[in-house]
């Protein structure tokens, strides 16, 4: 039975699309294996949103090829692992990796890396890894997605047997000026409404208690069809999809990510009805600035994206909000930064991932005049870091002392007597508990809040 390893970078999609290679390996005969060095072959699922994280591709091969150098030229295998790349470093680059990677490791004629695999082209893995076992080199597969593409993953495959992705949306049509994700997954594709909501009926009936509707931008959702919204009201099919999925009554529902100008405020509607619509919406800024913003490309101006922060707020059930911010964009001046400080004091939000803007390949940004340096880039970081690490922190102190539900999702990775789970908000709890299993959603007291972790004790 031959070996793979399968290391994921990225976000939510990747994730995701690991768990259905991980599905596809194992009915045809493959193991998976939790160690590199044990492998025959060595998947690496890529992601190239910023600099730092492509590197990471040949950071990787440079580390796995010296942990067991390349066999020589006509052997098979020959006891070091095959190496293939898929996800977005491969959709992107496609054959060039090979070249790339040679020009870094000077020998070897394919770099050590032996096939690529494009985003879409996940559904071929079989055959592809296959090809490379029977000893062809440097075979890519950037094509199509097939009809039949199987989007079920087996639940041995899933990160965790109680929480389950399930995607919606594919792919991105906004082309903001710094992203390189519309060319590393293609325009937006929606799934059919009547397939999400089987998906939903199938992984409650696994006991699955948690799903996330995940999609680079889920609220732009719209289907071809009505099929399975018929009966569900809403001003955006993705409010309508929302109810529709609340309505399977599954434990919990939390959807990520939210496009801000599409975010509709029926969206906040549809989960104050719900009580299984979570409240946690994450909502990316990007900038406070509307100068920025336009550069960008955003579609949103910072009077409208507050508008939606306040229609979170008023809220009855307390949701909770995060976002993802970008310093240091081309032309981005003391000023424009400082909106962003005031934007981000104003929104108080829960958690945010500060980004040094990073210039791309072929992104109109990356070729806009007044590049910021690497030391005010840093600067503003340390900056903006302060005030949001302020409200992160006082986000989870204003729990100190009530009884939050969580869902209990596994052993505590950093003390085996205590379990580790999300509330609804989307806060990390790792608590005491006894003859509680994972699985479970328990009412926790909570006793101390610490950087990003809620800690608490199961109640009764
Ligand atoms: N679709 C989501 C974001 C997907 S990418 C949205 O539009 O909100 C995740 C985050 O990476 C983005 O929100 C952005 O903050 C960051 N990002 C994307 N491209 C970047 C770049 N070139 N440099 C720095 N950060 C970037
Ligand atoms: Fe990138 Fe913008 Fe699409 Fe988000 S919406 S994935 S930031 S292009
Ligand atoms: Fe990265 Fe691709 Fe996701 S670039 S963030 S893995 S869509």
């Amino acid at each position: 039975m031959k070996k793979v390893y399968l290391e994921t970078y990225g976000c939510q999609m990747n994730v995701s699309d690991s768990e259905r290679v991980a599905t596809q390996l194992v009915s045809n005969g493959f193991e998976i294996v939790a160690e590199q060095t044990d492998a025959d072959v060595v998947l690496l699922n890529t992601c190239s949103v910023r600099e730092k994280a492509e590197q990471k591709l040949y950071t990787r091969v440079g580390q796995i090829r010296a942990a067991a150098p390349p066999p020589p030229v006509n052997s098979k295998t020959g006891g070091a692992p095959l190496i293939g790349v898929m996800g977005c470093v491969a959709q992107l680059e496609g054959e060039s990796i090979f070249a790339r990677r040679a020009a870094a490791s000077s020998g070897n004629n394919n770099g050590g890396i032996d096939f690529i695999v494009g985003t879409k082209a996940v559904g071929r893995i079989i055959s592809t890894i296959e090809k490379a076992l029977d000893g062809r080199r440097n075979f890519v597969d950037l094509g199509k997605r097939d009809d039949d593409y199987e989007w079920t993953v087996s639940p041995a495959q899933r990160q965790s047997p109680h929480v389950a992705f399930v995607p919606i949306i594919e792919g991105c049509n906004k082309f903001c000026t710094y992203c390189i994700v519309p060319f590393s997954r293609g325009r937006e594709k929606s799934l059919p409404a009547a397939e999400i909501l089987r998906e939903v009926e199938l992984l409650k009936n696994q006991n699955v208690r948690e799903v996330h509707l995940i999609g680079q931008n889920v609220n732009s959702y719209r289907p071809s069809s009505d099929a399975g919204l018929e009966s569900f009201r809403g001003a955006t099919a993705f409010s309508r999809l929302l109810r529709a999925v609340a309505v399977t009554g599954i434990e919990r529902v939390k959807f990520t990510t939210s496009f801000p100008r599409d975010f509709h405020p029926d969206i906040v509607d549809a989960i104050d009805e719900h009580e299984n619509l979570c409240n946690w919406v994450h909502l990316p800024v990007q900038s406070g600035s509307n100068e920025v913003l336009k550069a960008m490309r955003r579609g949103h101006t910072i009077e409208s994206y507050l508008e939606k922060i306040d229609k979170i707020n008023s809220s009855h059930k307390d949701i909770a909000v995060s976002s993802d911010i970008i310093v240091g964009f081309p032309g981005e001046t003391d000023k424009n930064f400082k909106d962003t400080l005031k934007m981000a004091e104003y929104c108080r939000f829960d958690s945010a991932y500060i980004f040094k803007y990073s210039p791309r390949l072929e992104t109109p940004a990356a070729r806009m005049e007044n590049q910021i340096s690497e030391s005010v880039k840093t600067e503003r970081f340390l900056e903006l870091e302060k005030i949001v690490r302020k409200s992160q922190e006082a986000a989870l102190k204003k729990h100190l002392g009530a009884t939050l539900e969580v869902l209990a999702e596994r052993v505590s990775s950093k003390n085996i007597d205590e379990l580790s789970g999300h509330t609804t908000c989307h806060k990390i709890v790792n608590f005491k508990a006894t003859g509680v299993l994972p699985g479970s959603v328990v009412p926790v007291r909570i006793t101390a809040a610490k950087t990003n972790t809620l800690y608490g004790e199961a109640i009764g």
